[in-house]
């Protein structure tokens, strides 16, 4: 979230009624699902001011015009601004021994351990996965990382697997030599990702509200944290009949801290804190 969405301006630079926020939250929930509380006000005004300057229109009611009659051009962009992409390597860390563990368990079977990071933001979570699977695993047994999220600005970050020294300073002294490369010169201050690392993460947009998955294979492992907050149950309990449904059997699914399905026991039985096994049929 950039710092600016907390601060709302003494004097607002465009108008903005209650006619257009509702109209932005109706939007944003039928695009992505994201609920937008009344306290979001400022943080919406703020996100879209932006990108109203960006395109240089003159204010709201013109970008409302732009959204509903541009042929869906602005769409993404409009989504792109209203999401909330926090997030940080090995977050929840608590999470990556039971990864780990599971990892091991599956390096048997027939065909690479297939994971899916559903809602990936900038990267650094599904790189620790794919950190967390080399250091488990190395080459014992492949592992395939497929990382999305709607945010199309957020996939191209993550591609580049590029990261300020900052946000990888928690992260101990072997893992940054294995998996990371320091920059020099002009890249002083900035780490990247290894390839030997990045090789097995697949990157894609995804919208997991979208009416079709259509996934051809069903994954091992999922990873959908701190996401479903912004959803409403009804769409939350959707979700978790679409993760059953993609899921092997016995599969894990990795939810985020202040995220609960302890009433689907027909699908997802806790397992640890916020992981789920997949039961049933
Ligand atoms: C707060 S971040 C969480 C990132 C990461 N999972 C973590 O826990 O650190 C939420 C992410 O969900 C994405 N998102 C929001 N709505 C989505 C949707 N309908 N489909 C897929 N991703 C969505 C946002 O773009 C954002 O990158």
């Amino acid at each position: 979230m950039n710092q600016l969405d907390s601060h709302r301006p003494a004097v607002l630079e465009y108008t903005f009624s209650n006619e257009v926020f509702s109209e932005i939250r109706d939007l944003i929930y039928e695009r992505a699902g994201i609920q937008l509380s009344d306290s979001k006000r400022s943080m919406v005004y703020n996100r879209l001011a932006r990108r109203i300057r960006e395109l240089q229109l003159d204010g709201f009611e013109a970008y409302m015009r732009l959204l509903r009659h541009g042929g869906g051009a602005e769409e993404q962009a409009f989504v792109n601004a209203l999401t909330t992409n926090m997030t940080s390597f090995f977050r929840e860390d608590y999470h990556f021994p039971i990864l780990a563990q599971a990892l091991k368990e599956r390096a048997g079977q027939s065909g690479p351990v297939s994971i899916w990071c559903s809602a990936a933001s900038t990267g650094e979570e599904p790189y620790s996965i794919a950190i967390t699977a080399l250091d488990a695993l190395g080459d014992r047994h492949p592992v395939s990382v497929l990382s999305t999220d709607i945010d199309t600005n957020v996939i191209e970050t993550a591609k580049r697997g590029v990261y300020s020294v900052d946000a990888v300073r928690r992260l101990d002294a072997r893992m940054l030599q294995k998996h990371f490369l320091r920059g020099v010169g002009r890249n002083e201050g900035m780490v990247q990702v290894q390839a030997s690392t990045r090789r097995l993460v697949q990157f894609a947009p995804f919208n997991l509200i979208q009416p079709q998955w259509g996934w051809r294979e069903k994954f091992d492992i999922v990873f959908c944290r701190n996401v479903m907050i912004y959803f409403d149950r009804p769409t939350q309990l959707k979700l978790i009949e679409r993760f059953h449904q993609f899921m092997k059997p016995d599969g894990l699914l990795f939810v985020g801290h202040s995220e609960s399905f302890n009433d689907c026991r027909d699908k997802f039985l806790l397992q640890g804190r916020t992981v789920y096994r997949r039961v049933g049929p």
